[in-house]
Order: C-alpha cells, then structure tokens, then sequence
C-alpha cells in the first residue's frame, strides 16, 4: 500500500515516523512538484495545489490533515468522486478549548484592562462583570463547537448554540437556521465563531449581523477569516459598539504588514494557532480508517461536498 503525502510545511519527518508505527505496511510517498510519482491507494494532505490533482485521480480516498475542508472543496467537480475524510478532533478539541477558554476569561475578568494598567504602573481594582450578562455564543455545534461549548458551561457562563439542523445539548440554548440567527445574537455577549467556511457562512458576520450584538460585545473567530466582514468589524470596534476582538485567522494569511488590525488596541491577534494538527495523533487517526476501508467498514468525518463541510 503506498500513501500520497504533501506537507505545504515541508515537515514530514514525524508524518512518515507516525504511519510507519501504525500502518507498517505502508510506504509514503512525499510528493514533490515536478517529480514522477508513483501511483498511490491514499492520499493525506491538507491544502492541495492544482499541480497535486493529476496525482489524485487513482487514490481511494483523501484524508485532510486538519478539521475545515474549504482548501481542498475549493477545486470543486475537478477533484476525483473519492470519499474526502477530515480529521476528528485528533487532539484539535482540547486546544480549541484551552484558545476560546482563555480570550472569554481574559475579556470577562478584565486581564487585558489589567495588563494595560500594569504597564501604566496603575493600581486600581475595576468592577467585575457579572457571569449572568456574559452569555457566551458558539456558532457552529460540530466536533470543536460542541467541546468548547461543554468548557464554557462548565465555568458558569450561560452559553447558546447555533447550527444549521436543529440540535440540543444539555445546558445550552440551541438556535438553529438563518431564521433564528438574529435572536441568537441579540443574546449574545461574547460571540465565537466555530463555523466551517461554507457559501452559506462566508461573509455571514457583517455589519449588520454584528450589530446584532449588543452593546459592548466581543468577538472570538478561530474559524476563517472569510466568515467576518473585516472593515465592518474594524469600523465597529472604534466606533465602541464593540468592545473588541481576539482572531486568529484572516482573509490573507499571513496577515499582510500594512493591515489596520495589527494597530488595534482593541484587537488580540494570533497566527492561526488555536488547534494546531497533531502528527502523531493524527497519523494514528488516519491508519485507523485506512485500516477500516480496506476492511470494506465505512468511517467517521466524511466530508459531504454537497453540504460543504
Ligand atoms: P464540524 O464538526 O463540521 O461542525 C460544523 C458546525 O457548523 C455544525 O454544527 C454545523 O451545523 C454548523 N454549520 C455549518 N454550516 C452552517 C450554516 N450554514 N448555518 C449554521 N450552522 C452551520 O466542524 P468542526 O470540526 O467543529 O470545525 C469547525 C471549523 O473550525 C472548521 O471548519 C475550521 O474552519 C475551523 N478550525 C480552525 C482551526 C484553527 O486553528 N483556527 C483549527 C481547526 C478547525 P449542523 O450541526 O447542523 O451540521
Ligand atoms: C485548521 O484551521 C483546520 O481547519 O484544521
């Protein structure tokens, strides 16, 4: 059996060392623009370039190395009618759990006003906000969702929940549908989105839609850049109708120097580092369905390229 890899990283090392523990019979096969490559049964990549596709027609199925599917969908019918498997949390959970856990208490107990006065050499204890006006709201009850909405709760805060298909969670105010997005946000106080890139999502947080939002809310997006209207969000942000925002993915990425957010107070931003892919982890996930196809089983994380995540 040989598998198709391409790192756009370049690191390979603890891919080959992961397949070579848990599917032994393997070979891997990096790919290298310009080179022949040998036909492969599997392929494991996560963002392809168009050079990659010829290279896909013959494999069993792709595997992504990371949870959102927008990179590879993009290609459309091009890309051969092979089952398309994302990654399962693989250790993506509890990182996306640890990101929005601390951007909501850093905004919550004031730390980032703290910070501030710290470096002013000021002493001067604020008011605490109060959890029952904190409602947290996650867009998105998926894989990543779901665990970040159990974290939130756990601490107290009243936490809402918005999905495509109507969804119940213990503990969590469940909105679903374009229809009911409106109401969601009108109860939100700290808004994060966990939402996959989709036609139906992309631009969906603009102006209006943010103003949604009452006054002084915050935002967390640890989905794509493309979900946020970015001149809108900025706008908002120094006109104090929102009190700021923590990203960690942009439009353009890396986001380019001359960029407003990056002179913003009022915005944390980081590289697009909430959950990072996992190579051990996730190498050993992909062996496991590599193992359950052969044996003719079907596998969690299929992605529906109709439905677009
Ligand atoms: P997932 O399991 O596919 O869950 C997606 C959720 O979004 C589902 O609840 C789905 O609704 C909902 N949804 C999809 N389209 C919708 C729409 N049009 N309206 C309302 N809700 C909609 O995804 P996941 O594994 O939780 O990952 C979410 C995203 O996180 C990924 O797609 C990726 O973009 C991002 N991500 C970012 C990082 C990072 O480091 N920043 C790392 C990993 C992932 P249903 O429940 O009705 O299906
Ligand atoms: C990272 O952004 C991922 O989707 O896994």
């Amino acid at each position: 059996m040989r598998i198709l890899l391409h790192r756009a990283d370049g690191v390979v090392e603890p891919w080959i060392s992961g397949f070579k523990a848990a599917l032994p019979q393997a070979e891997v096969v990096v790919w290298n623009e310009g080179a022949p490559t040998a036909p492969c049964d599997y392929a494991v990549l996560w963002s392809p370039t168009a050079a990659m596709l010829p290279d896909l027609q013959h494999v069993k199925a792709i595997f992504l190395t990371g949870a959102g599917v927008d990179a590879i969908l993009k290609f459309g019918d091009v890309l051969p009618p092979v089952p398309i498997i994302r990654l399962g949390d693989a250790g993506m959970a509890i990182q996306m759990v640890e990101y929005v856990a601390h951007s909501v208490l850093r905004y919550f107990r004031r730390f980032d006003e703290y910070e501030k006065q710290a470096r002013r050499g000021q002493w001067q204890p604020l008011p605490q906000h109060q959890k029952e006006d904190f409602a947290v709201g996650v867009m998105g009850m998926g894989v990543l969702g779901t665990r970040v909405l159990a974290s939130l709760a756990a601490f107290g805060f009243p936490v809402r929940g918005w999905s495509r298909s109507p969804r119940e969670m213990q503990g969590v105010s469940c909105f679903s549908g374009l229809e009911n997005l409106d109401e969601f946000l009108r109860g939100t106080r700290v808004l994060v989105c966990m939402l996959p890139l989709t036609p139906a999502t992309a631009n969906l947080l603009d102006r209006a839609r943010l103003s949604q939002l009452p006054e002084g809310a915050y935002l967390i997006n640890v989905a794509r850049g493309a979900h946020v209207a970015e001149p809108d969000l900025l706008a908002l942000i120094r006109s104090g109708r929102i009190a700021g925002a923590t990203l960690d993915v942009f439009r353009n990425e890396p986001l380019p120097g001359p960029h407003p957010f990056w002179d913003e107070p009022r915005i944390t931003l980081t590289p697009h580092i909430a959950a990072l892919t996992l190579p051990a982890e996730s190498a050993d996930q992909i062996a496991g369905k590599i193992n359950a196809l052969e044996r003719g089983e079907t596998v969690a994380d299929l992605v529906d390229r109709t439905r677009g995540y």
